[in-house]
Formats: structure tokens, C-alpha cells, sequence
């Protein structure tokens, strides 16, 4: 598995980092323009229901496009990490740190999985509050509603934003170590 990973990404570099910064793209940027574009323009609609309908109609579809991203994003970032050699630069076979400068780098690409397991798992949280935001608007709750979405677009989508920055700029540092 870990020759093959060495090898597609030897054969297809250039398409593997294209897939991995157009999701990043794609999720990042879908979220800002959510926050910052149409967000400001659905606070405009005076019916709380109409305005919270939307809300939530807008965030599914944002959701169900940034998924295949999001997956598409970690198996293009495991090929990278495993056909970059990132760790058969820094440890040796018992995993004894062979240099420094490599252990810093290879960590930089943990740190980047740990942030993908965060944004994924927020997203999936955000998933289900949308979902169950749905289900209480049918119902005719809007407050409920309106407490399941205020959380999405208060803390969860900035946190997410504020994350892909981070995981961006420390793939530029990754890019430019070697
Ligand atoms: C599973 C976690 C991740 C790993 C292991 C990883 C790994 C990498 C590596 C090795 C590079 C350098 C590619 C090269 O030198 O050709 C890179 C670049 C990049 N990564 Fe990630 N990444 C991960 C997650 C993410 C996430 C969550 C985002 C943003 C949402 C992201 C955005 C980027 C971008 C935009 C670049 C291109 C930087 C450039 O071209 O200068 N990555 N990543």
C-alpha cells in the first residue's frame, strides 16, 4: 500500500495537489461566502420562519457540496504524506529522530490531520444541528429552530474557517520546506 501511495503520487503529483487546494477551496471558501455573503443578505428577510427556512435550505446545500471535498481532501492528503516521505525523513526503522529539521516538518503534517479530524467532526455536528433544525421548523418551533442554526453560524462555520486557514498556511510551509 505504502509503495503504491509512493508511486501514484510520483506519477500524478501535479493532480494530486491540484484535488487537495481545489477542496480546500471549495469547503473553505464555501463557508466564507456563506458567512459573509449570504448570510448578511438572509438576516434582510423579516419573517423569522421564511428567513430561518432559508437559512437552512442554503447551509444543506453547502453542506451535501463541501462533502465529497471533504473526502476527496484527506485521501489526496494521506498519498501526499506518504509519497512525500515525510516520515522515513524524520525516524528511523525503531522510530529513533534522524533530523530535527525533518521531525519539525513531519509534525507540521500531523498537526494537519488533527486539524482535518476537527473541521470534519464539526462539520458532521453541524450536519446533524441542520438537520435537526428541519425537523423543529416543520414541526412549527421556530425559536427552537432559530437556537439549533444561531450556533452553526455563530461559532461552528468561524471555527471551520478559522481552522482551513491554518491547515492553508501550513500547507503553504509544507510545500515551501523542501
Ligand atoms: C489530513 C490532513 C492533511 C495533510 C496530511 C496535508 C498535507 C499536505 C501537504 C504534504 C502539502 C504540500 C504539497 C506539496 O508540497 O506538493 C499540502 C498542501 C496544501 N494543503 Fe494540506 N494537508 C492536510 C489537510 C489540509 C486541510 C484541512 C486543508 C484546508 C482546508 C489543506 C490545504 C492545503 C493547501 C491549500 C495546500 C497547498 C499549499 C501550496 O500549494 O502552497 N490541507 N497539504
Amino acid at each position: 500500500m505504502k509503495d503504491f501511495m509512493i508511486e501514484l503520487f510520483a506519477d500524478y503529483r501535479t493532480q494530486i495537489v491540484f484535488f487537495h487546494v481545489i477542496s480546500a477551496v471549495v469547503w473553505v471558501g464555501g463557508m466564507v461566502a456563506m458567512k459573509f455573503a449570504a448570510h448578511s443578505s438572509f438576516m434582510r428577510i423579516e419573517s423569522p420562519l421564511h428567513r430561518l427556512e432559508r437559512i437552512s435550505q442554503a447551509l444543506n446545500r453547502l453542506f451535501m457540496i463541501v462533502l465529497p471535498f471533504v473526502v476527496i481532501l484527506i485521501i489526496t492528503a494521506v498519498i501526499m504524506a506518504v509519497g512525500l516521505g515525510f516520515r522515513a525523513a524524520a525516524v528511523d526503522a525503531s522510530g529513533n529522530v534522524i533530523d530535527e529539521y525533518a521531525m519539525y516538518i513531519y509534525n507540521i503534517v500531523h498537526v494537519k490531520e488533527v486539524i482535518w479530524m476537527v473541521m470534519a467532526a464539526n462539520l458532521a455536528a453541524m450536519i446533524f444541528r441542520r438537520n435537526k433544525a428541519q425537523k423543529l421548523l416543520v414541526q412549527g418551533d421556530t425559536a427552537g429552530a432559530k437556537e439549533s442554526l444561531a450556533l452553526i453560524g455563530k461559532y461552528m462555520v468561524p471555527l471551520n474557517i478559522a481552522l482551513g486557514i491554518i491547515a492553508i498556511y501550513l500547507g503553504v510551509t509544507l510545500r515551501n520546506a523542501y
